[in-house]
């Protein structure tokens, strides 16, 4: 199927003897495997009596190659899937086999996409970035703290670049536009973060997904934002570059040296919100991060810090 879906990419119309010929298979079974495709991978193809069949818009796939040009040959070794349950999960999986990271999982679509606090990630194929980045750290929890945040800098830096306006970060690492989601991250951890173990970045960016009614949230991609098609090729060279770049100076200077870099960036500085955790909530005033990443919040009168992946920030009514 994935053959065919090659022969298809293009755009262009394809008859179903051409089609056949080049599969080695009768014209009904193309016909069938154009079904599967549709139904699959939720892809539009029209079919024309005289001419065959053309997908309704074309399709650049992820390609090793394409990245490594983009990338001017500065980029991880890679692992790309057009489907998996979710690409965090197969780097914990590659990292527990003894897999040497640094790498990069990428994926066209997952089928168990994880978000944050249990949630889903909706992960249509082809449309938008599933990428994991799978990282060795050593030294201890000095090497993760603020880690997600400055992830959360480096995706805002990337879009930027891409040409999105009004792209901020809400802590501890939405990353938005006009208050739309347009990309998500998630750290995991394997081993034992004290002394030696692998974390990985999972980053989802919306890049050409135009509309979809599962996703459960305000969300913009790339592509609402810009006006245009986004070659997701490109994006993961130049996103894996501005990464190297921050990963580098968080390695060696820790968070402190991103933290007023980070205020600036907060939409959510100054605001009344609320921290939730579980069933408890926390209602506060934002000040920033602190030195380790920690949400600096004025709780009356008095400020405190506070930290953990299971917390979410609201704003409040009288904000
Ligand atoms: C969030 O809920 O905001 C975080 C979403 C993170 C989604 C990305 S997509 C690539 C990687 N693989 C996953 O299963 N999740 C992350």
């Amino acid at each position: 199927m994935l053959k065919l879906l090659n022969l298809l990419k293009d755009g262009r119309f394809h008859s179903g003897e051409a089609l056949g010929a080049a599969l080695g298979v009768s014209r009904s079974a193309v016909w069938k495997q154009l079904q599967h495709l549709e139904g699959e991978f939720n892809l539009t193809i029209h079919k024309v009596r005289g001419r065959g069949y053309q997908l309704a818009a074309p399709l650049v796939l992820l390609d090793t190659q394409a990245i490594s040009e983009f990338a001017e040959g500065e980029s991880w070794p890679v692992f790309i899937h057009q489907t998996i349950d979710s690409t965090n999960a197969e780097g914990l999986r590659l990292a527990g086999q003894g897999h040497a990271a640094p790498f990069l999982v990428l994926a066209e679509r997952q089928t168990a996409g994880r978000g944050r606090r249990g949630r889903m990630w909706v992960s249509p194929f082809a449309e938008n970035l599933y990428y994991s980045l799978v990282l060795r750290v050593e030294g201890g929890m000095r090497q993760l703290e603020g880690l997600s945040l400055v992830v959360g800098l480096a995706v805002m830096r990337t879009l930027q670049g891409f040409g999105v306006k009004g792209v901020g970060l809400k802590w501890p690492n939405d990353v938005l536009v006009r208050g739309q989601k347009i990309t998500g991250i998630l750290l995991e951890l394997v081993g034992d973060p004290a002394d030696v173990c692998h974390v990985v970045l999972g980053i989802g960016i919306n890049v050409n997904m135009q509309a979809n009614e599962q996703v459960d949230q305000q969300w913009t991609s790339l592509r609402r934002e810009v006006g245009a098609a986004i070659d997701r090729n490109q994006l993961v060279a130049t996103l894996s570059r501005q990464l190297k770049r921050e990963l580098e100076r968080h390695r060696r200077y820790g968070f402190a040296a991103f933290q007023e870099e980070w205020e600036q960036a907060h939409l959510w500085q100054g605001r009344n919100v609320s921290l939730i955790a579980g069933n408890s909530q926390i209602d506060g005033v934002v000040l920033g991060v602190d030195g380790q990443g920690g949400l600096r919040l004025e709780v009356d009168g008095v400020e405190k810090s506070f930290s953990g992946g299971e917390l979410s920030l609201r704003l409040r009514d009288d904000s």
